[in-house]
């Protein structure tokens, strides 16, 4: 689609250019917090833009703002200078609650209600006035789609183990039918198997509902085994972004290639 014909792409402005236009965006973003008294940036500067339906896994030390990203993603927090768009709209023309229906949210630590998993699951879509009564089959193919097929949604969602807990926050996030999914550490609170099957989920829930992922995570081997691209952060600063392969095969800076050997505090 052209929204002014004859004019060429040059001049639109990237808003207007559909073709390639980023899910989201992250636009000269600058975050400045208050630490110990003096104002410092927690993000300086980010720009990174993410295609519809790509991986971007977040990796940096402690400390570097990958969850501060995530946050500004779906304005929990607000940018002190710069913008964040979706869909080339700027988030803080959005009302927060759309927005964060648009834009799903998954902790380190599952942080489910202490009520059913079918309470958990139909929560959202209730809050936006859908009849309980209509969403069995959605909770069941949701249940489905997280591998748990057999769990009965008259559970407590409190009895269910860590790593069940964590399918079901997963399954929650995707009753609101997000575009894009902010995934911070969801795989550190889990043992090894658990994480890894978590990371195929994350896989077959791009592969069929076509959603957008900011992954943070230490692990470098989470990173790589999910992730399509790569963005290193230090010190609120973007080193990288780049084919997750290329930066695990040869990263372009000095900083990457401390990272990749595990010398980054
Ligand atoms: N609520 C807050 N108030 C003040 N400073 C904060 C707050 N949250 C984070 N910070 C600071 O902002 C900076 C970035 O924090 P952020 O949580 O984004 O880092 P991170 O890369 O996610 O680290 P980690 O890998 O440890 O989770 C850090 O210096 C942190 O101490
Ligand atoms: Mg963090």
């Amino acid at each position: 689609m052209r929204v002014v014909l004859g004019v060429p792409d040059l001049f639109l402005p990237k808003a207007w250019r559909c073709e390639g236009l980023a899910k989201i965006e992250f636009l000269n973003v600058t975050k400045t917090r208050s630490i110990d008294g003096e104002m410092r940036s927690v993000l300086d500067d980010v720009s990174v833009a993410v295609e519809e339906g790509t991986i971007l896994a977040i990796g940096g030390p402690s400390g570097a703002g990958k969850s501060t990203m995530l946050r500004l993603a779906n304005r929990l927090e607000s940018a002190t200078s710069g913008r964040v768009l979706l869909d080339g709209v700027d988030i803080s023309t959005i009302d927060p609650v759309r927005l964060r229906r648009k834009v799903g949210m998954v902790f380190q630590l599952p942080s489910l209600f202490p009520l059913t998993i079918q309470e958990n699951l139909t929560y959202g879509p209730e809050l936006r006035g859908v009849e309980p009564s209509s969403l069995h089959d959605k909770v069941r193919e949701m249940l489905d789609m997280v591998d748990l097929p057999d769990l009965s949604p008259g559970r407590q969602a409190g009895e269910l183990s860590v790593g069940q807990q964590q399918r079901v926050a997963i399954a929650r996030t995707l009753m609101n039918e997000p575009e894009v999914l902010l995934m911070d550490e969801p795989t550190s609170a889990l043992d090894p198997a658990t994480a890894k099957s978590i990371l195929e989920l994350v896989c077959d829930i791009r592969s069929r509902y076509g959603i957008t992922v900011l992954f943070v995570s230490h692990s470098l081997e989470h990173s790589r085994l999910v992730g399509d691209r790569f963005l290193l952060i230090v010190d609120g600063k973007v080193v990288e972004e780049s084919d997750i392969e290329a930066f695990f095969r040869g990263p372009q800076t000095e900083l990457g290639r401390k990272f990749l050997a595990g010398e980054l505090k």
